[in-house]
């Protein structure tokens, strides 16, 4: 593996191969460890906000013996336009690895063939790979794999995390529904690339949660597209709600993989009862990073 840029582009070997490092180095925490980044920098090029993404980047890099950059769109001469196959040549040649938050995945494939330096897709419009191998690591945690499984994606149906969970279902052979308005429902053209049988979308939230083990969701409108009141409104009927829940396998969890909007995609009460799974799942970031980082250095070497 010498980038992450998508779920899409792993394999079935690659995803098992992460998952097993991250519950490894997640065991080992705290006791010494190999630190295979030392003497390494890492920037972090991220032009969308973030919390999760930056502090366990930042963290995990530091762990593995690595010094990370923060570089804000704003810092940089990228955010006066400067082209991203520049910024990555310069940067190919003085930092050791580069982590992405931005909008076109274009620019993160771009930046990986230009940079010749290990590159690392922190979310674009079209993907969100380390957080999708936070919440599979989750799912082994939870429920001990997915094998036999019903996982659910209630909400936007073609956001980053919707293709991302539709490209693991693809690899893995769980069964994936995908409830979503009209409105954002996969494409066919995409549906038709993806080639998943296991995988389906449906109008009908209760129909995705009916015996589901896992029922997951995001945020209605993703970053870049707050401005999309339109959009927004044709959510009613996709909230993860203790109703919704009524529908779901006995032993099922709810993931979401923050921020959350209570009262939107979420209740306040559903957000709570399922706490301490979210919240795994978030911590679950710093782990499967670090296996990411881990694997990425390994294959250079
Ligand atoms: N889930 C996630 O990527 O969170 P951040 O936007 O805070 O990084
Ligand atoms: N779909 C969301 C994920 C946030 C982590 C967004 O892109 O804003």
């Amino acid at each position: 593996m010498n980038h992450l840029l998508s779920i899409e582009a792993l394999t079935a070997d690659d995803i098992h191969g992460l998952l097993a490092l991250a519950a490894e180095l997640k065991c080992q925490r705290g006791t010494p460890g190999a630190q295979p980044l030392v003497g390494q920098t890492w920037a972090l090029i991220f032009t969308k906000s973030s919390t999760r993404t930056r502090v366990s980047f930042e963290v995990g890099i530091r762990e593995l013996g690595g010094f990370p950059m923060f570089l804000s769109k704003n810092d940089i001469q990228l955010g006066r336009g400067e082209p991203i196959m520049d910024t990555a040549r310069v940067l190919g040649r003085m930092v050791h690895g580069a982590i992405i938050r931005t909008f076109a995945q274009q620019d993160v494939s771009d930046f990986a063939a230009f940079s010749n330096i290990p590159t690392v897709n922190a979310l674009t419009d079209d993907e969100h790979p380390c957080q999708i191998l936070a919440d599979l690591l989750t799912i082994k945690e939870a429920l001990g794999g997915w094998d036999g499984r019903k996982i659910a994606f209630i909400g936007d149906g073609f956001s980053n995390m919707t293709r991302s969970w539709m490209w693991a279902a693809k690899h893995l052979g769980f069964e994936l529904v995908v409830a979503s308005p009209a409105a954002c429902l996969p494409p066919s053209e995409f549906l038709a690339a993806l080639d998943a049988p296991n995988v389906s979308v449906t109008l009908d939230p209760a129909l995705a949660a009916q015996g589901a083990h896992v029922i997951n969701t995001d945020v209605w409108l993703s970053m870049g597209q707050e401005d999309q009141t339109d959009k927004e409104r044709e959510f009613t009927g996709f909230q993860v709600n203790a109703q919704l829940l009524c529908q779901a396998a006995p032993g099922h969890i709810v993931l979401h993989c923050l921020p959350a909007y209570r009262g939107k995609e979420i209740t306040a009460e559903v957000l709570e009862l399922h706490a301490n799974t979210i919240f795994q799942q978030a911590e679950n970031r710093l782990h499967a990073q670090k296996a990411v980082l881990t694997k990425l250095v390994e294959s250079r070497t």
